[in-house]
C-alpha cells in the first residue's frame, strides 16, 4: 500500500488546526501509520527541502519550518501520494479552491514564505526519500 509523508506545517500548529487536518485525512478513508510532534532541526529541513536549495524562498522557508512544532505524520492508503495533494490544494492558499485544506483554512499573511499549512509528497520517491528522513527505521 502507498504511504506518504504529511508535515503539519507550523503556521498550522500554532492556529490550533492539527486536528482539522487529520480529521480530513482520516475522513477521506486514509490511515495513520505514525505520527510525532516535534520541533526540525534545520538540518533536517535543508536535507527535506533539497530541491529548492538556491530559491530565494529557501532561507526562510527552513527558518519558517524550523520556527516551532510541526506534526510529521506517515498516511497509507491507495493512490495517498495525489490524494493528499489534492486535499492540500494548490501551493498557494489565495487562490488554492475551497474544499482543500490550503483553500478552506489558509490565506495570504504578507509574509516572505508561503505559510500554507501542510506539506505531502509529491512522488512515491519523494515519500520514500522523505519517510526515511522524518521517520528513520520505519
Ligand atoms: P509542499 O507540499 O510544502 O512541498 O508544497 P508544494 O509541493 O505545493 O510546494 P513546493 O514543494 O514547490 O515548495 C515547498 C514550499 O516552499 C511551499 O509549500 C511553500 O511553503 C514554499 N514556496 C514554494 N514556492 C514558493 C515561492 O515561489 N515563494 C515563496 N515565498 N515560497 C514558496
Ligand atoms: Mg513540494
Amino acid at each position: 500500500e502507498a504511504r506518504t509523508l504529511v508535515l503539519v506545517k507550523p503556521d498550522a500548529v500554532r492556529r490550533g488546526l492539527v486536528g482539522e487536518v487529520l480529521r480530513r485525512i482520516e475522513a477521506k478513508g486514509y490511515t495513520l501509520v505514525a505520527a510525532e510532534l516535534r520541533t526540525a532541526d534545520p538540518a533536517l529541513l535543508e536535507e527535506h527541502y533539497a530541491e529548492h536549495a538556491g530559491k530565494p524562498f529557501f532561507e526562510p522557508l527552513v527558518t519558517f519550518m524550523s520556527s516551532g512544532p510541526v506534526l510529521a505524520a506517515v498516511v497509507a492508503g491507495e493512490r495517498v501520494v495525489e490524494g493528499f495533494r489534492s486535499l492540500a490544494g494548490a501551493t498557494d492558499p489565495t487562490s488554492a479552491a475551497p474544499g482543500t485544506i490550503r483553500g478552506d483554512l489558509g490565506r495570504d499573511w504578507g509574509r516572505p514564505v508561503t505559510e500554507n499549512l501542510v506539506h505531502g509528497s509529491d512522488s512515491d520517491e519523494s515519500a520514500a526519500r522523505e519517510i526515511s528522513l522524518w521517520f528513520p527505521g520505519l
